[in-house]
């Protein structure tokens, strides 16, 4: 660390305010700017809370004046560092992987939860794997199960794959597409997914960051069709969830009412909607 005049972590923090105004909220910069400070220059919160004008060296700022153009492109943090951490846990992440979020966070909180009483082996299928995030950390903090997870992305399956080995579990990932399926492989007592549902339309009210970083293959499904995945996994299930089984979905709120509605056609018995932290109809658990 150098402690000349030049180059505070002060000036650097209003510079970071200064060209991320117009993209990012103050606190989100301060968060950014924190996390891009405990990357590069290896300063903790803590080092800032108690010296704010510690000094950067050359090299250091180099870096960080590079992530802030990068960040100025709008090319979300997560790919620029290249990891993310989701249920405090590290995963890689890049442009074939969907940045895990919060509420994917809740609903492995939600399985844990439900199965906190259960301590036998269950085998669990999910579906978009993305980095891995839910079968990973499913798998890490319930050591008994047996896990697979399926994508249609070879990209993102060797991606998952790595942060498999780097959290130390085993998870069966197998690389299909699941709308061309006609049965599962076996029974299964956990179905989970956070499959594509954000309907074209919703793309005029969406971050450019998410809609020119993030695959789109990850997030979209057409007009028509927005319980596309929903019906076939579920159509999936009526032979290959177990007599007792459950299905856990990330959902859109906007269509609530069809998926409650298509449950019940597939005859299942109930479709219970649950509330992410900001109040939102944004997970659905289904029994027969
Ligand atoms: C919303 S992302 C979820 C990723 C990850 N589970 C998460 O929560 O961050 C949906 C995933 O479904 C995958 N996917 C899209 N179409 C698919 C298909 N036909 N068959 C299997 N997986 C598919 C995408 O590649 C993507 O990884």
């Amino acid at each position: 660390m150098h402690f000349s005049n030049n180059h505070t972590i002060e000036k650097l923090n209003k510079k970071y305010h200064s060209v991320l105004s117009e993209l990012y909220e103050a606190s989100e910069i301060d968060a950014i700017f924190f996390i891009c400070l405990e990357t590069y220059a290896n300063l903790s919160r803590l080092d800032l809370q108690m010296n704010f004008s510690i000094c950067l060296t050359e090299p250091q700022l180099i870096y960080l004046d590079d992530v802030l153009y990068e960040l100025s492109t709008g090319r979300p943090l997560q790919y620029i560092i290249g990891k993310v951490t989701f249920m405090d846990l590290f995963f890689d992440v890049n442009k074939h992987t969907l940045i895990p979020r919060p509420e994917t966070e809740e609903l492995v909180d939600l399985i844990l939860e439900n199965y906190t009483s259960t301590k036998s082996s269950i085998s669990v299928l999910d579906i978009g794997t993305g980095s891995g995030c839910i079968p990973i950390s499913l798998k890490y903090y319930e050591k008994n199960w047996n896990v697979t997870s399926i994508d249609v992305s070879e990209k993102a399956i060797e991606m998952a794959k790595l942060n498999a080995v780097k959290n130390a579990v085993e998870v069966n990932f197998i690389c299909e597409d699941i709308l061309v399926l006609d049965t599962l492989d076996k029974k299964y007592d956990l179905i989970v997914s956070n499959p594509p549902y954000i309907i074209e339309d919703e793309k005029k009210d969406m971050a450019n960051n998410v809609l020119s970083y993030e695959p789109h293959l990850a997030l979209f499904v057409d007009n028509s069709t927005p319980l596309l995945f929903y019906k076939k996994i579920l159509e999936l299930a009526i032979n290959g969830l177990a007599e007792n089984g459950i299905i856990y979905f990330e959902i859109n709120p906007l269509f609530v009412i069809e998926l409650n509605a298509l449950t019940a056609q597939l005859g299942f018995s109930s479709c219970e909607i649950i509330n992410d932290m900001s109040g939102k109809e944004r997970f659905a658990r289904v029994t027969r």
